[in-house]
């Protein structure tokens, strides 16, 4: 155990620069769309710097992944900067660590499973049929923020049974929690911090509204917080109502936020790619679906499962995971410091070239049946992370981002206006500066 301990020791400490006092790196690492490929540039896969308050290094590429994954719980916890840890509250499965992890994973996970996201998917199409109706009678729209409306809308509907349209101060409220995620944790008045502190205050009374309604009055529509007011974890003891609030208000900032930007991603690479949104149009002439759509039809859209894996490799939506180094451990010929942040990447990761052909070209075919490039090393596609804390609503995303794709591919054509700023800001989630101008009308 000596031995051990001194041999970590004595290795050095990643590469990399520690920034300014406090404040680190955080500042470029907001707001420069290359900060890791000007570090990796630089000092290569593994390198140190400092972001909101904690020393931290960020770790690049498949083998670092599964060295994260398979050693979490050993070597790392799950822990977010302060600001984001804060705001999501100490009872949201991000957030919580260890046994009461994996107990809430298990029992959140039933919201996630094949019957259930079955059961979504009519109440996914009325919804999308509306905003399709709202947009072609638009005719011409930037479409970012109506994908969040649409995407809200939908996560309401089916995590906990409201409508949105209601009560658009729901909306606004998170709009502002939203806007503290990732900013320095200062609590002073007219900080970010401060003012998304106190839309997370109102937003638990609203939701905790929503709990104590339905606990009333149960719905016998199916939607999570009906399973989850009902499920019991192993003990046989159920979710309290302040555990929910922090449950309900993660799951409804996981279940929009990723899948806006990965939906208007869609949407502005398709644009880009008319070939591939021909070959994308011509797999959707060859599946009859002249009744409701459904799963059995959603699976037969293979191409198009190839174009969203890739729009999420091209542009994954989740720049990457934070953890604490829990005991001193080596990579690389590296030390991780005990106490120190991980920060694994997704975006460089998903770019390498030693696993992805021309990376840097948006290109479906790399995920055919007959290249599978993904397959060539495990965690070398981690656009949904991976290991004990892999996205839990991976399967709800691909499914609202299919429906949507599905029916804007079949009914609708979409042009980019000129002259808008198609450049992406990077943090929290990809966003087009511009917030993608369109003109957008009915092929039919
Ligand atoms: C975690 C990506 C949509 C719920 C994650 C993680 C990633 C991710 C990378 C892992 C973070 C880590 O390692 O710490 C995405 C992407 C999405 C998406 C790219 C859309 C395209 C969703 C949706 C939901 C959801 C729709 C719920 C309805 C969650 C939850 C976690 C998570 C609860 C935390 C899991 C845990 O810590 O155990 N997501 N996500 N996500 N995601 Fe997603």
């Amino acid at each position: 155990m000596i031995n051990i301990h001194k041999k970590e020791n004595k290795l050095p400490l990643p590469p990399g620069n520690l920034g300014l006092p406090i404040i680190g790196e955080t500042i470029s690492f907001l707001n420069d769309p290359n900060f890791a490929e000007n570090r990796q540039k630089k000092y290569g896969n593994v390198f140190k710097t400092n972001l909101f308050g904690s020393p931290t290094i960020i770790m690049i590429g498949a083998e670092a992944n599964r060295f994260i994954f398979s050693t979490e719980n050993n070597n790392f916890v799950g822990k977010w900067p302060e600001s984001f840890s804060t705001l999501l509250g100490p009872a949201s499965v991000s957030i919580q660590t260890g046994s009461i992890h994996q107990s809430r994973r298990k029992l959140l996970s039933q919201a996630f499973q094949p019957r259930a996201l079955a059961s979504y998917i009519p109440s996914i199409v009325e919804i999308t049929n509306s905003y399709l109706q709202k947009w072609e009678n638009l005719g011409q729209l930037t479409w970012y923020p109506e994908i969040r409306k649409y995407t809200f809308h939908v996560a309401c509907k089916l995590l906990v049974g409201t409508d949105t349209t209601n009560d658009p101060h729901f909306a606004e409220l998170f709009e502002e929690w939203f806007q503290g995620l990732f900013t320095l944790p200062i609590r002073l008045p007219g900080t970010k911090f401060s003012k998304a502190l106190k839309s997370r205050e109102q937003l638990l009374l609203k939701i905790e509204n929503i709990i104590l309604q339905r606990q009333k009055q149960p719905s016998s529509e199916q939607d999570a917080l009906g399973l989850f007011l009902n499920a019991k974890d192993e003990d046989g003891s159920s979710l309290s109502v302040d555990e929910l609030k922090d449950q309900i208000l993660n799951l409804l900032f996981a279940g929009h936020e990723a899948l806006t930007s990965a939906l208007s991603s869609f949407c502005l690479l398709l644009a880009q790619n008319p070939e591939i949104l021909a070959a994308a149009r011509k797999e959707q002439e060859k599946i009859i679906c002249t009744d409701m759509l459904t799963s059995v039809h959603l699976k037969e859209m293979t191409y198009l499962d190839q174009i969203l894996k890739e729009v999420l490799r091209f542009i994954p939506p989740v720049f990457g995971g934070f953890r604490e180094v829990i005991q001193t451990c080596e990579f690389n010929g590296y030390q991780l410091p005990q106490g120190w942040s991980i920060l694994y990447e997704v975006g460089k990761t998903n770019q390498d070239e030693t696993i992805y052909k021309d990376a840097q070209k948006f290109d479906p075919e790399r995920f055919s049946i007959e290249r599978k490039e993904d397959k060539s090393k495990p965690f070398s596609y981690v656009s949904f992370g991976g290991g004990m804390r892999e996205c839990l609503g991976k399967e709800f995303a691909k499914l609202e981002m299919k429906i949507l794709a599905t029916f804007l591919l079949r009914g609708y054509e979409w042009e980019l206006l000129p002259g808008q700023n198609l450049d992406l800001k990077m943090i929290p989630t990809p966003k087009p500066r511009d917030g993608l101008k369109v003109v957008f009308r009915s092929i039919n």
